[in-house]
């Protein structure tokens, strides 16, 4: 992969310098020239592609797909797509823990979805974008939804009959969301 890169901007910088170069970048019509056109290869991303990576979910709920899952639905999911790596309570592993030990202090295991993380809406963004490990994003947003639930189930956080969706779990109150303050120092002498 890495020579294939190196191959391409060997290819790419040879283009720019030849005699009969396409135009630099400078010389291009109008600010929008693309790379296809610069190098002959490429292509403008189009919006469905950039909607495919645009997926990121903010704190209070924006960006999160229509859909909805249940604790339930969630369970089986689990313990086909998850269970091998964080346990039958999410507290084995022997990944990552999902669920706090007594003590959220403690590091790493401390670190957990429940003892830790501060909104319910980040564990739909990650699990949507990187999990299971070996095949993220094979999952549906129903899928993720019901999975989502029942990993807040596992910390006890949603009851086993819960169903989510977008409104439900940014609503669902994490027990660290105050433990995080903003970081408002501006850099220089005060933060050394
Ligand atoms: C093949 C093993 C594997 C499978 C299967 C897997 N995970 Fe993970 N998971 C990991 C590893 C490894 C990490 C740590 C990744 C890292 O830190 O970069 C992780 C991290 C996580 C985290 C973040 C934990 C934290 O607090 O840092 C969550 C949440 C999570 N996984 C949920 C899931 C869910 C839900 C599934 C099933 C849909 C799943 N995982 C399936 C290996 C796996």
């Amino acid at each position: 992969m890495r020579r294939l890169a190196l191959g391409v901007a060997a290819v790419a910088v040879a283009a720019a310098c030849a005699p009969d170069a396409p135009p630099a970048r400078d010389d291009a019509a109008g600010a929008d020239a693309s790379s296809s056109r610069l190098f002959g290869f490429g292509s403008p991303a189009s919006e469905d592609r950039i909607a495919l990576w645009n997926i990121d979910v903010k704190p209070d709920g924006e960006g999160l797909p229509p859909g909805s899952g249940s604790v339930e639905d969630g369970r089986r999911l689990y313990e086909v797509q998850c269970v091998a790596c964080h346990g039958a309570t999410g507290t084995e592993g022997p990944n990552d823990r999902l669920v706090p030990a007594a003590n959220w202090e403690q590091w790493p295991s401390g670190r957990t979805v429940g003892g830790y993380w501060p909104y319910a809406t980040t564990l739909f963004d990650y699990v949507r974008r990187a999990m299971p490990q070996a095949t993220p994003g094979s999952l549906s947003d129903d899928e993720v939804y019901a999975v989502s639930a029942y990993v807040l189930h596992l910390n006890g956080l949603l009851p086993a009959d819960a169903v989510i969706d977008s409104a439900s779990l940014a609503a669902v109150e994490m027990p660290a969301r105050d433990r995080f303050v903003p970081d408002d120092r501006r850099g220089g002498p005060e933060v050394r």
